[in-house]
């Protein structure tokens, strides 16, 4: 009995290998394995098998089965990698996908159009600073409380006997003071730079960008910096949006103040948003006298004025998106990136 299964197993590989089409594949399997198929009946007929042999019958039996159901599946997939499919070269390809510029870039880009069409300059200055043009120069005295409020990063490097430690720029009014020394009014720049805190939750990343308005000329006055802040608002976020002033206190400037504008969602009203209709963009103020001195303006003659934002939250708030962590924005992740 055994022989006759080995018999069985060797045709049956003989008559797959022999095959050519799925057809014929078919044909065997129903021959060998169909209702009244070879291995059926070879099945069935277990019980004229002696007692003392029928444990090894089956066995085998089970063997001799799994190998050529292997085999038929093996040729199955051999004779369906043969068959070419049909190829029509009309189709148009697939699209790949297309980068773009980050949010923040846009931003930026978007921001120094707004203010380079106003008469100001664009200007570049180092992230890496020395304490004097991020705090000394600003009017902070030595080891005045108020630095702390930057969460300063200190750069591991031989500090300048003239200028302090080295440190990265926690913001862009550093840009203020090498402005002004670079060139003698009229001023108007725009600055706009990384910055760097202490700071990472879900509002604050440690590298952030600011953009920094400075104009310093004869006879500038409050008016002009809000002026200057209501077309900026007006002009990136929507003709309807206005501004307004809260009194506030930096070192580097006298009055301070922190700019609200209008908030979108509610025109002013009060909503879960804003709570009381305004949302708080940054800080601004006229600048100094001590600064101005410090630079070699002379305060007599010229006043000026300064404000310095964060990219990230103007651009987060002109579109409205609600971005439940900023280090999304940073994360490099594409799903977050591809909706910006
Ligand atoms: N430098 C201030 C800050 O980082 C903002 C500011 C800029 C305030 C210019 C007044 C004038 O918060």
């Amino acid at each position: 009995m055994k022989e006759d299964l080995i018999n069985i197993k060797n045709q049956a590989i003989a008559r797959i290998s022999d095959c050519q089409s799925l057809n014929e594949l078919e044909e065997i399997r129903i021959d060998l394995f169909g209702r009244s198929g070879i291995f059926t009946n070879a099945s069935k007929n277990i019980t004229k098998v002696a007692t003392e042999d029928r444990k090894q019958y089956g066995i085998t039996l089970n063997e001799v089965k799994t190998t050529i159901l292997d085999l038929l599946t093996e040729k199955k997939n051999h004779i369906n990698s043969n068959v070419r499919t049909w190829f029509d070269p009309t189709i148009p390809g697939e699209k790949q996908d297309l980068g773009h510029l980050h949010m923040v870039t846009n931003a930026i880009n978007e921001i120094s159009e707004v203010f380079t069409k106003i008469g100001f300059t664009r200007v570049r200055y180092p992230e890496v600073e020395y304490d004097y043009f991020a705090f000394g120069a600003l009017n902070f005295p030595d080891n005045h409380p108020a630095r702390d409020d930057w969460e300063t990063f200190f750069v591991e490097a031989p500090a300048s006997s003239q200028y302090g430690p080295m440190l990265l720029t926690p913001h862009t009014s550093s840009g203020q003071i090498r402005e002004m020394l670079a060139n003698k009014p009229p001023i108007r720049m725009i600055n706009i730079a990384k910055c760097y805190r202490r700071q990472m939750d879900v509002s604050h990343y440690p590298m952030f960008h600011q953009f920094e308005g400075l104009v310093v000329d004869k006879n500038i006055s409050i008016t002009h910096l809000r002026g200057t802040i209501d077309y900026f608002a007006k002009n990136f976020f929507g003709e309807n949006r206005t501004t307004r002033l809260r009194p506030y206190h930096f070192q580097f400037t006298e009055p301070s103040f922190e700019v609200d504008i209008s908030c979108n969602v509610c025109s002013g009203k009060g909503c879960k948003l804003c709570k009381e209709g305004w949302l708080e963009i940054g800080g601004a103020g006229m600048v100094h006298p001590n600064v101005l001195k410090n630079c070699g303006v002379d305060p007599k003659k010229y006043s000026g004025f300064a404000f310095g934002w964060g990219v990230e939250r103007v651009s987060m708030m002109k579109s409205g998106l609600s971005i439940p962590d900023i280090r999304l924005l940073y994360s490099s992740d594409l799903r977050v990136l591809k909706q910006l």
